[in-house]
C-alpha cells in the first residue's frame, strides 16, 4: 500500500521544518517551503541513492520530523495521516515530512520559554543578570514541557526509524532527545548539531545544577556531537568536564561508559545557487530601486534579524560615532539596515525591535539634511532585496555579540559587485574562518567599530577586492550539502 508506514534509514529532526502552511479564508491550508542551510542540505541526500549508505532508496528513506509552529501547521499536520504531510498529497520536495502536532501550551513554554528564553540566552550571554534569570516554579513547569516536546519527537522517531538508521538532531530546541532516544532505541545511530555558540562553564552554571547536566547528558546520549567552530565545541566539552566530571581527550567525551565523538562542521553557502537567485528579475528591480537612493555615496549595509544576538544598537551607535568622529563623511556615505522582525512572542524582542528604532530616528535627527538621509531602516522581511544590498555594499557590518557561525558574513561577499569589506565581530563563529581577511571588532567595543567602519569605507579598491575574493572562496568552501553529509559520515 502506498501510504504505509514506511522506515526510515536517515531521519533529522528540528524544531523548524522544510515547510509550513498559511491558513486561507475557506480554512484550507497553502503550503509553503522554507529555505536556509538545512533544507539545501538535506534536499542533496532526498532522493540520492542511499542517502549516505549504499542500499537503493525508498519512498521514505529519509524523514524529517519537525514540529506545528502555528495554527496552521497543526491543521495540516491533523489531517496528514499520522503527521505525514508527504503522505496527505503535499508535495515536500522529496522528503518525507512527519509534522508533530505538539499541545500550544507545551509547545509555547518548550519554545518560548526554555529553547529561546534560557538555552539562547545562556549561549548566547544575553541575561541582564542582576535581573534575570530566575528559575522559580514557573520555570520548573516550563522545562517539565520542555521534557515532553522533546519526547514528542523520540517517539515519533522511534516509530520511524529503520534498524540501526541514523538520525540527526538538531540545536538547542531538541537537547535531550539524543538521550531519550538512545534509552528507547539503542539500536539507532544517534548526532546533535548545535547551531548556536556553547556558553563557557562560569556562565553556564547560572542554570540550576540539575537542569544543566540534563542538556548535557541529553547530547551526551549521541553517538557525535558537532559544532560549528571549535571554541563552541571547547566549550560544550570543558561543561562536560566541570559539571558531569567527564572525561575527554578533547575529540571525544567519555561519561557513563558510553563515548561521544566531538565534531566541527562549519556551515558555509551553496555560492552558485545564492548567485543564481540574486540574479533573478525580482532582485534586479529592488537593485535599481536602493541604486536611486544611495546615489554616488559610499554604502554600509547590515542584514539581521532583529535579534539580541545581533547587536543592531551598538552597531548604529558605532555607525553614529563614525559620523560625529570622521565628519568627512557626513553627506558622502548612506547605512542600510535591515532588520526583520523575529520572536515577537518576546517582551525582550519587542523592547529591542523598539530601541532599534529610536536610535535610527536619533541618528537621522542628528544628521539628515534635506538632500541626504544617513541611515535607511528597513524592519520588513524582503529577501530579494537584501539580496540586492549585498550585491551594491561597500561594507558590510556584521558585528553579533555572539553568533554559532553567521551566514550574512558569508553571503555578502560571494554577491558583492565591487568587492565589500567585512566588519565582522570577532565573537561570531565565522571569525576563526573569515577573520584573515575581515576587519574584526569587538562588538561591545563602539569607538573600535566605528574606527573599523571608518577604515573599511577607506580601504583601497584593490586591497577590497581581493579581501572580498579570498572571502567568497572561504564562504563557498563547505556548502550546506557537504556540512550534511559530514554529519552522516560522522555516525559510520
Ligand atoms: C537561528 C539560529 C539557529 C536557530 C534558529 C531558530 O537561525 O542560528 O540556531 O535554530 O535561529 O530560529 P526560529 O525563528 O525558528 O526561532
Amino acid at each position: 500500500m502506498d501510504d504505509a508506514p514506511v522506515h526510515a534509514r536517515v531521519l533529522v529532526a528540528s524544531n523548524r521544518g522544510p515547510v509550513s502552511f498559511t491558513l486561507d479564508d475557506d480554512g484550507t491550508t497553502t503550503m509553503r517551503r522554507g529555505g536556509g542551510g538545512l533544507v539545501s542540505g538535506l534536499s542533496a541526500v532526498v532522493g540520492s541513492r542511499g542517502a549516505g549508505t549504499s542500499e537503493p532508496t525508498g519512498k521514505a528513506d529519509v524523514i524529517w520530523a519537525c514540529a506545528a509552529l502555528t495554527d496552521a501547521d497543526r491543521q495540516a499536520a491533523r489531517r496528514a495521516p499520522g503527521g505525514r504531510l508527504d503522505l496527505a498529497g503535499h508535495d515536500t520536495g522529496g522528503a518525507a515530512v512527519r509534522m508533530l502536532d505538539i499541545p500550544p501550551p507545551v509547545f509555547h513554554r518548550a519554545y518560548n520559554a526554555i529553547a529561546n528564553s534560557t538555552l539562547w540566552f545562556v549561549h548566547h550571554l544575553l541575561y541582564d543578570t542582576p535581573i534575570t534569570p530566575n528559575f522559580d516554579v514557573g520555570f520548573r513547569r516550563e522545562w517539565d514541557s520542555y521534557r515532553a516536546y522533546n519526547r514528542a519527537f523520540v517517539e515519533a522517531l522511534a516509530d520511524d526509524a529503520a534498524p540501526g538508521a541514523k538520525v540527526v538532531v538538531q540545536d538547542y530546541h531538541l537537547t535531550l532527545t539524543p538521550g531519550m532516544l538512545r534509552e528507547r532505541r539503542p539500536d539507532l545511530r544517534i548526532a546533535h548539531f548545535s547551531h548556536t555558540p556553547w556558553a563557557p562553564p562560569d556562565y553556564y552554571r547560572m542554570l540550576p545544577d540539575e537542569y544543566g547536566r540534563e542538556v548535557l547528558e541529553g547530547i551526551l546520549g549521541a553517538d557525535h556531537a558537532g559544532f560549528l567552530s571549535q571554541r563552541w565545541a571547547d566549550a560544550f566539552v570543558a561543561c562536560c568536564e566541570t559539571f558531569l566530571g567527564a572525561r575527554t581527550d578533547g575529540r571525544t567525551v567519555e561519561h557513563r561508559g558510553r563515548r561521544t565523538r566531538i565534531g566541527v562542521h562549519a556551515l558555509g553557502i551553496d555560492g552558485p545557487a545564492l548567485s543564481q537567485r540574486a540574479g533573478q528579475p525580482d532582485v534586479d528591480g529592488r537593485y535599481a530601486a536602493l541604486r536611486e537612493i544611495v546615489g554616488d555615496r559610499r554604502l554600509v549595509v547590515r542584514i539581521d534579524r532583529t535579534e539580541l544576538s545581533k547587536n543592531i544598537v551598538r552597531g548604529l551607535a558605532a555607525y553614529r560615532e563614525m559620523l560625529r568622529t570622521y565628519p568627512e563623511w557626513q553627506g558622502r556615505v548612506v547605512h542600510l539596515a535591515f532588520a526583520y522582525p523575529s520572536r515577537h512572542d518576546l517582551p525582550e524582542y519587542r523592547e529591542y525591535t523598539a530601541a532599534v528604532q529610536r536610535i535610527a530616528a536619533e541618528i537621522e535627527d542628528e544628521f539628515g539634511t534635506e538632500d541626504w538621509g544617513p541611515l535607511v531602516l528597513q524592519v520588513n522581511d524582503d529577501y530579494p532585496r537584501s539580496l540586492a544590498a549585498y550585491r551594491l555594499a561597500d561594507v558590510l557590518l556584521v558585528n553579533p555579540i555572539r553568533d554559532g557561525m553567521n551566514l550574512v558574513a558569508k553571503e555578502g561577499p560571494i554577491l558583492s559587485e565591487r568587492g565589500c569589506a567585512l566588519v565582522l565581530s570577532r565573537e561570531a563563529g565565522a571569525a576563526a574562518e573569515l577573520g584573515e581577511d575581515a576587519v574584526l571588532v569587538n562588538p561591545y567595543d563602539i569607538s573600535g567599530t566605528a574606527r573599523a567602519l571608518h577604515g573599511a569605507l577607506r580601504m583601497p579598491a584593490e586591497e577590497r577586492l581581493e579581501r572580498c575574493r579570498r572571502l567568497a572562496a572561504t564562504a563557498s568552501a563547505l556548502p550546506p550539502q557537504r556540512w550534511f553529509a559530514d554529519q552522516l559520515a560522522a555516525l559510520d
